[in-house]
């Protein structure tokens, strides 16, 4: 049955979805009308990929938490579904929050959840009190399980909190279900607490998968674990983070644990932490295990520090990254966006073996749609060069830039000028350790990101920008002498099996 606080979100967005598509992005989710934050529920379901996200739809400021919907073949084209949660009973009557989906062995989509709940306090404080929510259902249609909540309170080993319960990613092995939960333990730190079940509704606590122990941020939230190219990896997103060097920034934050998981402890033995996105923009990833065995992650591309600087304009905010392929190599996670963007490269232009000394622009180089991938050397090794910029969305009076510095081994995106009207942080440093001068960076633009993937995915950054559409052109600038390699593709919104206009430009 579809509840009337369901109802009303479905009947708001039938008569305001039609009318938002030209302001959006053309490859990112966005909620189309409202707020959205975390992806939820990614998941492969009856052959098509199903996401969810955390949504506000009346405002374009979070508020009381909806799952809204949209499903994909290709993971680039989007269609939106009916919103699938609304708060709508007591144990989740301040919010349906984050959570995962899986299909059932009988055809049915699993929905998981946390549910939450307002009680004010004997002060006069609001708390909120979490526990975890199943809803079932075809694809379109959920019903919340009439026994829920099924993890509560009296399920947190001693010491959690209870305020602090959330973000459930439920996976299944063999005939056993399992899910990883972000909880704030004793020391006021974040944990990942790892629970079974035999039929996804009746669960019971298996052991701490990992903890903080305050070294990596406060709680964790959002946590996703799975296994990858022999290694075992979990992912969360810490709050009330403190920098550590240029590999950690300062509040909402996020980590990629790889190590090795100790089935019988139930603990993951950590080898190596690292961030999983270097950029401005990106928080709560989640992952799916695509049909073809591909190991894919979608995140939130927006940080909560900045969440409420929004273009008025638009009638949307928050948008998610691209959906990124991710490997292990050498203890390291690397991530690439989805292979599937490629059949929706248009125009090609290429130069090779360029040499650049001080500012330059190049025939066929400019847009705000585009793949670009610039591999540079230095032109004489034995005389390093200072820096290289990379400018793009730029016109007289806005651009983002990119520069790499060799002997600093870090690369740094200053936004300043991307149309913010908001003082907010707007530039990021981060190491990519290339000390010899050779680095290969991709770039894909869509309307309102860059998204950068530095030596292959072994870096990978993301930044909202709002930069008027009609700022295009790009240029490239080195304090020495750079051997370049570029390879630029315009994208297009139709993949190019329909889209006949495919030139090549080789320079
Ligand atoms: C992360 C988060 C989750 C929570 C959700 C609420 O961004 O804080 O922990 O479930 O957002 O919208």
């Amino acid at each position: 049955m579809v509840s009337k606080q369901l109802n009303k979100v479905r009947k708001f967005e039938q008569k305001y979805l039609p009318h938002t598509k030209a302001e959006q992005p053309a490859f990112h989710v966005t909620a189309g009308v409202g707020w959205l934050n975390d992806p939820n529920g990614f998941s492969f379901y009856q052959g098509e990929y199903h996401l969810f996200f955390q949504y506000h739809p009346y405002d374009v400021k979070w508020g009381p938490m909806h799952w809204g919907h949209v499903k994909t073949k290709d993971f680039i084209e989007w269609e939106h579904l009916p919103a699938a949660l609304a708060p709508d009973m007591n144990y989740d009557s301040a919010g349906c929050f984050s959570g995962s989906a899986i299909e059932l062995p009988d055809g049915r989509h699993l929905l998981m959840y946390t549910g939450v709940r307002n009680i004010r306090n004997r002060n006069g404080r609001i708390e909120s009190f979490q526990t975890q929510c199943i809803a079932v259902g075809d694809g379109v249609d959920y019903t919340k399980y009439e026994g829920n909540p099924v993890i509560a309170a009296d399920q947190i080993p001693e010491g959690g909190s209870v305020h602090d319960f959330r973000d459930p990613k439920i996976w299944r092995e063999g005939d056993t279900f399992y899910a990883v939960i972000g909880n704030r333990t004793a020391d006021k730190s974040g944990a990942i607490l790892l629970y079974e079940s035999r039929d996804a509704l009746h669960w019971s606590f298996a052991g701490t998968l990992a903890s903080c122990h305050n070294q990596y941020g406060k709680m964790w939230e959002c946590p996703d674990f799975f296994p990858l190219d022999g290694k075992d990896v979990l992912l969360t997103s810490p709050q009330e983070m403190t920098a550590i060097g240029l590999e950690f920034h300062p509040g909402n934050a996020n980590v990629c644990l790889i190590g090795t998981y100790d089935r019988m402890a139930h603990h993951l033995n950590r080898e190596n932490v690292h961030a999983i996105d270097y950029g401005l923009d990106f928080y709560a990833p989640q992952t799916l295990l695509s049909g073809d065995g591909r190991r894919i992650m979608i995140a939130w591309m927006q940080n909560w520090e900045t969440s409420s600087c929004v273009d008025q304009k638009l009638g949307f905010m928050g948008q998610m990254t691209l959906p990124r392929e991710l490997s292990v190599k050498d203890g390291h996670l690397y991530q690439v966006p989805v292979r599937e963007l490629e059949k929706y490269r248009g125009v090609r232009v290429v130069y090779q073996n360029l040499l650049i000394n001080g500012d330059i622009s190049l025939n066929g180089i400019s847009g705000r749609y585009l793949d670009m991938t610039v591999s540079i050397r230095p032109a004489n090794p034995g005389q390093m060069y200072q820096w290289f910029r990379i400018y793009l969305a730029k016109d007289g009076e806005h651009y983002t830039m990119i520069r790499f510095r060799p002997n600093l081994g870090t690369v740094k995106v200053d936004r300043t000028q991307s149309g913010f009207p908001h003082d907010i942080v707007n530039v990021r440093e981060f190491p990519v350790y290339s000390g010899d001068g050779n680095l290969k960076i991709r770039i894909v633009m869509d309307r309102y990101s860059m998204e950068l993937f530095i030596n292959d995915g072994k870096y990978a950054a993301s930044f909202v920008l709002y930069t008027p559409i009609e700022a295009r052109a790009i240029s490239f600038s080195a304090d020495g002498y750079v051997y370049a390699d570029i390879e630029k593709y315009e994208l297009i919104q139709e993949p190019a099996s329909v889209n006949p206009l495919r030139e090549e430009g080789i320079v």
